[in-house]
């Protein structure tokens, strides 16, 4: 039977959802709708006799109005702007065409972390972190000052990963300087946040955890939870993890289902936080989650596989890396996502290791204007003969040039039988992607061996104390001068 498949979001995550899709062995008729020309997406739905339309994806009633002109049977949901603003709600309700993609209810499992928090201690769920939210900015500071403890700042709603501020509590001299810091960095953070009313919240202080971080990206139909290989991203900007944080500058992926420095039973664990996750989503707000859910984890001392954030969809450049030696066809794994029928799906992956790695104009991320309307010369040829991949992303075409719209403007996968070899495929056709009267940078240190090393021995540290502790229940005797033993229950 043929199928019309509409695809929402323009960046390299979603050209590698839309190959995955064009390569079904269904009979597929794939459409997208986005805001930039995207050539790599433009040509798998041109494969498949579909097209694109340009146009506003995070307005329900656009999305709507596509749908019912193309007749479309199916919705992909590639970002998660379009989930918080309730597209996947707009479309089931009004037409009754089914979504992959939470609902607006459960998708704020990602844009509050508030919620997030909030249902990991209601049903205590393991790997949860102390947190206290604030609407108010006056609060917030008065909290501030009377805690002396490491914190990390965050904002409470999603916003792209930016505005996270971590504060160590380690020489007791420098307790007012720290106060000052943290003071001015909620006072900064709280005006930002006041463009966002779609959550009460504005801002979260959390307990600082320090480790190594990993993503889990998982499929979901409500109630199973089908895991996928590990990924871990960089988010800085640049080499040896430096300088602004990113929407992700590359990610690694190994040919087992975990990564060198996560052993198999922390893989276990941290599935099991994402699946209590999902159940406790249901339980909450009695509408069960479905698409694609990720836990941003971190190794911590504390519980070993901790959840830091979540995301309602594939992480971008994460997603690149499973989708691009994804074997199983991912139609089939969407209609028994929707048909609550995930247990059947078998998956399977071309078995190597994947890394990716982003190509970005100077400017982004703090300066999109400075890196915006770029022509760039791509040599995809040279890049295919290494045998890797180019995902375009946040570029636009029109002519047959590609023009930079100012943030990651292409990913580039390499395989190997390892990571380093991956690594080391990318690296040597990052050159191929040039700016013409301008430049791009990328990161190199991304997969190799040293880096590598560096995480194994970090892990290994992390590990021995966590497994110290061993038990179900946490709990943390904490010593305060002057007010003596104060004891923290997890
Ligand atoms: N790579 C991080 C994200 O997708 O948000």
């Amino acid at each position: 039977m043929s199928m019309k498949i509409l695809l929402l979001g323009e960046c390299s995550r979603e050209h590698a959802i839309a190959e995955a899709i064009a390569r079904s062995t269904h009979k597929v008729t794939l459409y997208a709708l986005m805001q930039h020309m995207n050539p790599g997406i433009r040509k798998c739905c041109k494969d498949t006799g579909g097209e694109v339309v340009l146009g506003n994806f995070l307005d329900p009633e656009k999305v709507v109005q596509v749908v019912k002109d193309k007749g479309i049977d199916l919705v992909v949901i590639g970002p998660e702007e379009p989930l918080f603003r309730g597209v996947v709600d707009a479309v089931e309700e009004k037409l009754g065409v089914p979504c992959i993609g939470p609902r607006r209810g459960p998708a704020q499992i990602e844009q509050s972390k508030a919620f997030m928090r909030y249902i990991m201690w209601k049903y205590k769920i393991p790997g949860r972190l102390r947190f206290r939210t604030f609407r108010d900015v006056a609060e917030a500071l008065e909290y501030i000052k009377e805690t002396g403890e490491s914190v990390a700042i965050k904002p409470a709603r999603q916003v792209g990963g930016k505005g996270v501020k971590i504060v160590a509590d380690v020489q007791a001299y420098l307790r007012d300087v720290r106060t000052r810091v943290k003071e001015v960095h909620v006072t900064r953070l709280y005006e930002e946040m006041a463009k966002y009313t779609d959550i009460e919240d504005k801002i979260l202080i959390e307990e600082k955890v320090e480790g190594v971080e990993y993503t889990l990206q998982c499929f979901t139909d409500g109630e199973h939870v089908l895991p996928l290989p590990l990924v871990q991203d960089y988010k800085h900007a640049f080499e040896f993890s430096i300088g602004p944080e990113t929407g992700g500058m590359g990610s690694i992926m190994d040919k087992t289902y975990t990564l060198p420095f996560i052993t198999p039973e922390e893989y276990e664990k941290s599935v099991e936080i994402v699946r209590q996750l999902v159940h406790a989503v249901k339980k909450e707000l009695g509408i069960e989650y479905k698409g694609i859910i990720a836990g941003q984890m971190m190794l911590t001392t504390l519980w070993g596989p901790t959840i830091i954030e979540c995301y309602a969809r594939f992480g971008d450049p994460e997603g690149v890396n499973v989708l691009s030696v994804l074997e199983t066809d991912i139609v089939d794994i969407f209609e028994a996502i929707l048909s609550k029928s995930l247990p059947k799906i078998k998956l399977s992956f071309r078995p190597c290791a994947v890394v990716v790695k982003a190509v970005a104009p100077v400017g982004y991320p703090l300066n999109k204007k400075l890196a915006q309307g770029h022509v760039l010369d791509i040599d995809v040829k040279k890049i295919e003969e290494k045998g890797c991949r180019i995902y375009y992303g946040s570029v636009h075409e029109e002519d047959g040039v590609i023009r930079t719209v100012g943030s990651r403007a292409v990913e580039i996968a390499g395989f190997g039988d390892s990571i380093p070899e991956a690594a080391e495929k990318v690296n040597s056709v990052l050159r191929y992607v040039t700016a013409r009267d301008w430049r791009v940078f990328y990161r190199l240190d991304i997969g190799q061996e040293e880096t590598l090393k560096k995480m194994i021995e970090q892990a290994n540290i992390i590990r021995s104390v966590y497994k110290s502790r061993n038990v179900e229940e946490l709990k943390i005797y904490e010593w305060i001068p002057g007010k003596g033993l104060r004891v923290i229950e997890y």
